[in-house]
């Protein structure tokens, strides 16, 4: 019997900064980020921690599948802004939300972030080690970037997506299959420089912003628009899917142009693929728990859709999952 998400919400902070927002002080304007990278506007929240933007998801998700506090006896948190290096932001959760009974850790695995822990908290739930995961995928991107740098503070936005997997009641419904991948060449790409134990922070790492994120754009385009589009197809592939089989593509928002790439590939129309880029930019490891709960909330995906979920990010990580949705409308 397969894992599942049973319960699913997700958390945006109020504050909107339209594309206008960065023309004001940076050369830059909105067409030129519109054509490059399909974003419109990006929500950054003013105070807090990543923590901060898990919380009212979680509360949402726990009301929504009407469990007790005591229920859920695991939490996983995908990140990379984590509240602090240690304690583990999953231990901070656990903690605002007061849950008497979890253990839990953190994640790091950039934009596949919530990929590599959807399938974690999963092969977790099947093998017993736990019943019910608090599974989230967070960032506050905003506590990372340059914002006087034009190529990365206008792609990135803070967000949080958080559901609940349990135990399907349904032998074929649940994740399905998954094609995971990493490889640390692309470091080099993509990176945060300082304050780590190669780089502990000091006043030099600080003035030289290493602190901020790193990234080496056109390598990381190019590794993406192939990576998320050949373990699109693979999934398929191994599944046996053809484009009609397939709901709904979710793929990871980090640039409207790779996930265009991916769903031709797998041959599906725009209309099959979940983009919410243009109102919220790239959530790293939020995006794809935003986007299944957007959809669901808004009554477009039904019980025993396939969809795949496919990811690039940081690392380089990147993969694909197969998850036959198992909850009602
Ligand atoms: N506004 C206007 N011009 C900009 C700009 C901005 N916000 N950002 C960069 N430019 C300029 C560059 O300085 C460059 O100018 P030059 O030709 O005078 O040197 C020009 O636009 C082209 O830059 P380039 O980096 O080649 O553009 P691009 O088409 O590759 O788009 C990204 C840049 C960052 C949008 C794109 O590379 C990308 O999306 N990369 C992947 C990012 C990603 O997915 N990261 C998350 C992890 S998966």
């Amino acid at each position: 019997m397969p894992a599942t998400i049973t319960s699913i919400a997700h958390y945006l902070p109020p504050d909107i900064y339209t594309n206008d927002y960065f023309a004001t002080y940076l050369e830059t304007n909105n067409e030129w980020i519109m054509d490059r990278t399909g974003i419109a506007e990006r929500r950054f929240a003013k105070e807090g921690g990543t923590s901060d933007l898990i919380v009212p998801a979680a509360k949402e998700c726990i009301e929504k599948r009407g469990l007790a506090l005591s229920d859920i006896d695991c939490v996983i948190v995908a990140t990379v802004t984590p509240d602090h290096m240690f304690p583990s932001t999953a231990a901070l959760v656990q903690h605002k939300l007061g849950l008497p009974k979890a253990w839990g850790f953190d994640i790091s695995a950039a934009c596949s972030g919530f990929l590599f822990a959807i399938v974690t908290a999963c092969k977790l739930v099947e093998a017993g080690g736990a019943k019910r995961v608090l599974l989230c995928g967070a960032d506050k991107m905003s506590s990372i970037l340059n914002f006087n740098d034009r190529s990365q503070a206008i792609l990135f936005g803070d967000g949080a997506g958080v559901c609940l997997i349990e135990m399907s009641n349904d032998d074929s419904l649940g994740l399905v299959d998954q094609v995971l991948q990493i490889d640390g060449y692309g470091g080099k790409y993509l990176n945060q420089v300082a304050g780590g134990s190669m780089n502990p922070a000091s006043h030099e790492t600080v003035d030289k912003k290493q602190h901020y994120i790193f990234q080496d754009g056109q390598p990381v385009f190019r590794a993406a628009v192939k990576g998320m589009a050949d373990v699109s197809a693979e999934i398929m592939e191994r599944n046996n899917l053809k484009s009609d089989d397939v709901a709904w593509l979710v793929p990871h928002q980090a640039n409207l142009r790779i996930i265009a790439a991916s769903a031709n590939r797998m041959g599906l129309g725009m209309d099959k693929v979940m983009v919410n880029i243009n109102k919220y930019g790239n959530t790293t490891a939020g995006t794809i728990p935003i986007c299944l709960s957007e959809w669901y909330q808004n009554g477009k995906i039904k019980k025993g859709d396939n969809l795949v979920l496919s990811s690039f990010g940081a690392g380089f990580t990147w993969g694909a999952a197969l998850l036959k949705w198992n909850m009602n409308d």
